[in-house]
């Protein structure tokens, strides 16, 4: 059988392995189950400067919020939901199959757990698939073609959150006085798509789906489950539980954003958590710059009084010192 995935071997284990035991002060003890103290932001109000005002706090107080009215179909979201249960659930051979189209291996990516390249690293008790889904439609032949309608409905998914996601950054950048369309093009035109499956673990008090980090976006659009909770914000000092609401979206501030706003709004810090009782599965669109795109505060959040507190990065270079830093990158980013 293949080992590879944490979904083929799960089944066997009646505890967790100690590859996967968090040490104790990593370990998920105190959550402030506080689930409607996280923001609810209508994108379909009309009072525009309410929504800006409403928005930036929320972004500044908590770096998460929720979204409504956010014009995405219920059956959509189902659709996308579906498919991706149904993609995990697949034989790992096939998955795996899938995933591997691209004969440079650049377009999908079906993994575990990891997120330092380090094999000493304590594992997290998930399976990820990431695919690449640029604007230009490029890479769709890459796609799994398993479920079968996967291209169909992914294609419509990622068209609808390039338009949620370009409506969520142009008011971050008015709100904050900047052109509505700073954002656009090279610094969000290289998205992805993820899809997180957290199987069940019979000891969730020892282990972490994804331990405590920002996320390298300049923001994530988060399609949860309806009924788990399991995403957890952490606000001074403490953790908190982001309990869905059906149907919205959980919008966070990535690291990118951090650094455009020149620190104005920062990256929220999260982790998840894992449950006894059933799989979970959520999608999250990353919206990312172009790899040569340098990141930096915008020049207007760098005037009067508010030097840069951020270095110039190249994506690309960014996302190599991400990939081996982790949550410890933050230093490495401030002049
Ligand atoms: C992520 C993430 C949250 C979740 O993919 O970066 O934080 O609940 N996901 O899956
Ligand atoms: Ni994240």
């Amino acid at each position: 059988m293949n080992r590879v995935l944490l979904s083929s071997w799960f089944h066997d284990c009646k505890s967790v392995p100690l590859s996967h035991v968090q040490p104790p002060e990593s370990r998920p003890h105190t959550v402030v189950a506080s689930g409607n103290s996280i923001p609810v932001v209508d994108l379909g109000a009309l009072d525009h400067a309410q929504t800006l005002t409403h928005l930036l706090k929320a972004s500044h107080d908590f770096g998460f919020f929720h979204v409504i009215n956010h014009g995405v179909s219920k059956e959509l979201m189902d659709d996308i939901m579906n498919i991706f249960k149904e993609f995990h659930g697949m034989p790992a051979e096939e998955k795996l199959r899938e995933s591997s189209r691209d004969p440079n291996g650049n377009v999908c990516k079906l993994y575990t757990s990891r997120e330092k390249n380090n094999k000493d690293f304590v594992q997290f008790w998930r399976d990820t698939f990431k695919q690449l889904c640029p604007p230009s439609g490029q890479f769709i032949e890459y796609w799994p073609q398993n479920p079968p309608n996967y291209r169909e409905v992914v294609a419509k998914y990622v068209e609808e959150m390039r338009r949620v996601g370009n409506k969520i950054l142009e008011l971050l950048c008015e709100g904050l006085g900047l052109d509505p369309k700073y954002c656009c093009g090279e610094l969000s035109d290289n998205p992805l798509l993820i899809a997180n499956h957290y199987p069940p673990c019979p000891e969730p008090s020892l282990t972490l789906g994804a331990s405590k980090h920002r996320d390298p976006t300049l923001v994530t659009i988060l399609l949860q489950q309806n009924d788990i909770s399991a995403l957890h914000v952490l606000k001074d000092g403490e953790w908190i539980d982001v309990h869905p609401i059906p149907y919205a979206f959980v919008v966070n501030i990535g690291l990118m954003f951090q650094i455009i706003s020149n620190g104005r709004v920062m990256g929220a810090e999260h982790r998840v958590v894992t449950n006894a009782g059933t799989a979970r599965t959520t999608v999250a669109y990353f919206v990312c710059p172009t790899n040569e795109k340098i990141v930096e505060p915008a020049k207007p959040l760098t005037m009067s009084g508010a030097p840069p507190m951020y270095k110039s990065i190249r994506y690309e270079e960014f996302m190599k010192i991400f990939l081996t830093k982790g949550a410890d990158i933050e230093p490495l980013l401030l002049l």
